[in-house]
């Protein structure tokens, strides 16, 4: 079996700290790349030199990616290949909570209520998109990761605009079950419990603070373990992992009621499933060529 890691090159936004920068720091490790995109530039070149003074060579380029924009990711994934020759692994990390993480009390403001699903999903669905064009264009396939959370599950009173945010990155990911299929590129989402980063450093009021404090935690060691997996078992695809407490665990897919199929239209389906993933393809070959990246 050929290694995962070695000669690979993975792109990792939000890479400065937290899950993104231990994900990267594993991968380096294992013998792969980084490209790491994110806001805090002290952090994130910081983690570079780190990287490249380990490993005593090249293994680590940082550059300041607002993951909102198109034109920052574009960016990202061209220094990927102008540093690395390419990108093999797209993890699509960044994200925010605090204040935005409910919003259901907040003034009746369309731009503030709209940055976390900007930046939570926006920067998911866009880095995805230039991520799928890099790896199409090679054509040798690839890893996409996305991070949701257990939010993508779970409802929570106190973080509904977050547990939004997250539930539209599960299904979002899952609905990626054919990229396999159309540009053999596995497409998963992790999604963590809480884990001790500083995304949950400051509770926003005293009732999140108690929760916090109260509530099991996963582990960072539990976090890049169901990354690696994402990246190591090839059978995973459209899939969500749940990061919980007491390990990584695949989530089951929703399966629709009964009333939902007919004899008819299950009869139908494997001819349809065919006839999109033909189609998809003709439209990937299409948005490569257009997309000129
Ligand atoms: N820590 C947890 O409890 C937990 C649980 C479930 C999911 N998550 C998710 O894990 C991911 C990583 O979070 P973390 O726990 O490492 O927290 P973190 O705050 O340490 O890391 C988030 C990173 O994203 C970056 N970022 C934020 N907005 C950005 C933007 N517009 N463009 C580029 N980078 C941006 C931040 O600067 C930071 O480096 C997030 O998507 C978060 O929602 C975290």
């Amino acid at each position: 079996m050929t290694n995962p890691y070695t000669s690979k090159v993975a792109v990792i936004t939000g890479g400065s700290r937290g899950i993104g920068y231990n994900v990267a720091k594993a991968l380096v490790a294992r013998g792969s790349k980084v490209v790491l995109g994110d806001l805090l530039d002290k952090e994130g070149e910081a983690a570079a030199k780190e990287f490249n003074d380990k490993a005593g060579k090249q293994v680590a380029v940082y550059l300041h990616t607002d993951v909102t924009k198109y034109k920052d990711l574009i960016a990202l994934f061209a220094l990927a290949e102008k540093a690395f020759g390419g990108v093999d692994i797209a993890i699509l990390n960044a994200g925010i909570a605090g204040d935005a993480a409910c919003g259901l009390f907040t003034p009746l403001d369309d731009r503030a209520d709209m940055f976390i699903h900007e930046v939570n999903v926006g920067g998911v669905v866009k880095g995805n998109k230039v991520a799928l064009l890099h790896m199409a264009k090679k054509g040798k396939g690839g890893v996409i990761i996305n991070t949701a959370s257990m939010a993508g599950f779970a409802a929570a009173p106190s973080i509904s605009a977050y547990c939004a945010t997250k539930h539209a990155v599960v299904g979002w990911t899952r609905s990626m079950v054919n990229l396999e299929a159309v540009a053999n590129i596995r497409a998963n989402a992790v999604c963590p419990y809480w884990c001790e980063t500083d995304i949950i450093a400051n509770p926003k009021d005293e009732v999140q603070r108690q929760f916090l404090q109260a509530t099991p935690k996963t582990t960072m060691k539990y976090v890049v373990e169901a990354f690696l997996r994402c990246i190591e078992d090839t059978d995973l695809s459209g899939q969500a992992l749940l990061v919980l407490p007491d390990g990584v665990h695949v989530q089951d897919q929703y399966i629709p009621p009964e009333s939902c199929f007919t004899s008819e239209f299950l009869e139908k389906v494997p001819e349809l499933a065919i006839a999109g993933v033909n189609l998809h393809k003709e439209n990937l070959a299409q948005a490569v060529k257009l997309a000129k990246l």
